[in-house]
């Protein structure tokens, strides 16, 4: 039996501490850290905790010692490193949220760290785990296309989305948040380059984005500051928080309704009261915010092997989508993981043929926004994985300790560097 606390009861960690209702007799949760008396509470309810189970914050669960064998660390951005570090120094194993640092001085803090106390660190890349990147990676492995030559993926990031997280919603400046939108939304792409490629150091990295749409000159004519307050184009509008919010009352809800948790069930009434309050980002015209993130990104790599790979970051498409391309000396695997299929396609050489190819179909389908916390199949088998890690079996082929997974964020980081400092961004100099 492993057993672990959450620190930071937020959406993401209730998530992956939901593995310990589908297996009991594996993971058991036994404390709680949170400066939220109300999440604390929600959690006691929840997992039958008794008030000396339940903690104000990391730092004070990590002044008692150890008291179970590891931590879900969900906290937001940039305290998953003041927050891990003495975690691990009173000897817990860490299941650590994404981007797991804000830059590349705390990643490397935090990996001297562990080395240093001997700890194990899981990054929650749930990609890795979900079924689409899972089979590609498992017929790269097996030499399926040969050896690689190039990679692409792009993550089309939706209008619903980019409003809901990165112009109304926690993500939309670096300076609160602490992570650029690369970072925040494409660490786990960038993640899966470097794990496409098996340990082959990424060496240099070009990056060019920037916010170019979600800004006031394309705010449409007559537009008020606030949709239900005083904007009389609001009827018309793509990004009226009424039919963002009010109509799809569910999407984002975590996001969108958080300053409502007080409230059990609250009416549509009361949602719409929330959303006419001027001092809520929900209910503000997204061009007219203070958002200074990104709406587009485009990132090029070198690997040392002479490898190439792009991720194509775009905001405020009208679908979402993750798309992979990975193309070998032999064939190529190219699919979208919202469509749960791909394509292998293999070099055919018979007369009357050029190419090959047979469609692989998953046949996973429900969760195709992410909204509701799936990532195709990939959070509970992360969470799967880092059980089975502490109970001592061989890392899985998706194991994301964080020795393996801190090449990922060094690409993040140089991306970000390259396109604020307009250049090329050598690794071996960060
Ligand atoms: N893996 C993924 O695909 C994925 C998806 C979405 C979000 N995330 C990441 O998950 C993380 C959590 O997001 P969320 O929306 O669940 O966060 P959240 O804001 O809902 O929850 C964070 C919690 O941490 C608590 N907290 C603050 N300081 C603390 C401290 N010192 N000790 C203990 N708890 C403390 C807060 O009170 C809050 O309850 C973020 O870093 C986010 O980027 C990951």
């Amino acid at each position: 039996m492993i057993t672990s606390i959450i620190v930071g009861a937020g959406h993401r960690a209730m998530v992956y501490a939901s593995y310990a209702k589908l297996h009991p007799d594996k993971f058991k949760i036994v404390g709680v850290a949170d400066p939220n008396k109300l999440r604390q509470e929600m959690v006691a309810k929840e997992y039958g905790l008794t008030p000396d189970q339940c903690f104000n914050s990391a730092e004070e669960l990590a002044a008692k010692g150890k008291i179970a064998d590891s931590v879900i660390n969900g906290t937001m951005d940039r305290q998953h490193v003041p927050t891990t570090l003495p975690l691990l120094k009173a000897g817990y194993d860490v299941l650590l949220e994404k981007p797991f640092a804000i830059s590349e001085a705390e990643a490397r803090e935090l990996h001297a760290a562990a080395q240093k106390y001997h700890r194990r660190i899981m990054i929650c890349h749930v990609l890795r785990y979900a079924p689409f990147y899972y089979e590609i990676k498992q017929r790269v492995l097996a030499g399926a296309i040969g050896r690689i030559i190039n990679i692409q993926t792009a993550e089309h990031v939706s209008y619903h989305h980019v409003a809901s997280c990165f112009i109304r919603g926690k993500w939309h400046r670096k300076d609160v948040c602490g992570s650029s939108a690369l970072m925040a939304k494409c660490c786990h792409d960038l993640d899966l380059l470097a794990w496409f490629m098996s340990g082959i150091s990424p060496e240099k990295v070009v990056s060019f984005g920037g916010l170019h749409y979600f800004c006031r000159k394309y705010a449409p004519e007559n537009s008020g500051e606030y949709c239900l307050l005083d904007c009389p184009v609001e009827k018309d509008c793509l990004y009226s928080a009424r039919k963002h919010c009010l109509d799809h009352p569910d999407r984002w809800a975590f996001y969108v309704w958080a300053g409502l948790e007080n409230i059990e069930n609250p009416t549509l009434q009361q949602k719409e009261e929330f959303l006419k309050r001027k001092d809520n980002p929900y209910s503000r015209c997204v061009w007219k915010l203070d958002n200074n993130v990104v709406d587009r990104q485009s990132v090029l790599v070198e690997f040392a092997d002479g490898v190439t790979a792009t991720h194509n970051m775009v905001c405020g498409t009208s679908r979402p989508m993750r798309k992979l391309h990975i193309i070998g000396s032999h064939g190529e695997i190219q699919g979208i993981m919202d469509d749960s299929k791909f394509t292998v396609r293999h070099i055919d050489l018979r007369p009357g043929h050029e190419y090959s190819e047979t469609e692989i179909d998953l046949n996973i389908h429900g969760d195709t926004t992410g909204a509701f916390g799936g990532h195709g199949g990939g959070d509970l088998r992360l969470a799967a994985d880092f059980v089975s890690l502490l109970e001592g079996n061989k890392p899985s082929i998706s194991c994301t300790t964080l020795d393996d997974s801190i090449n990922g964020h060094l690409i993040g980081f140089c991306a970000d560097q390259s396109m604020e400092q307009n250049r090329i961004v050598n690794l071996s100099d960060i």
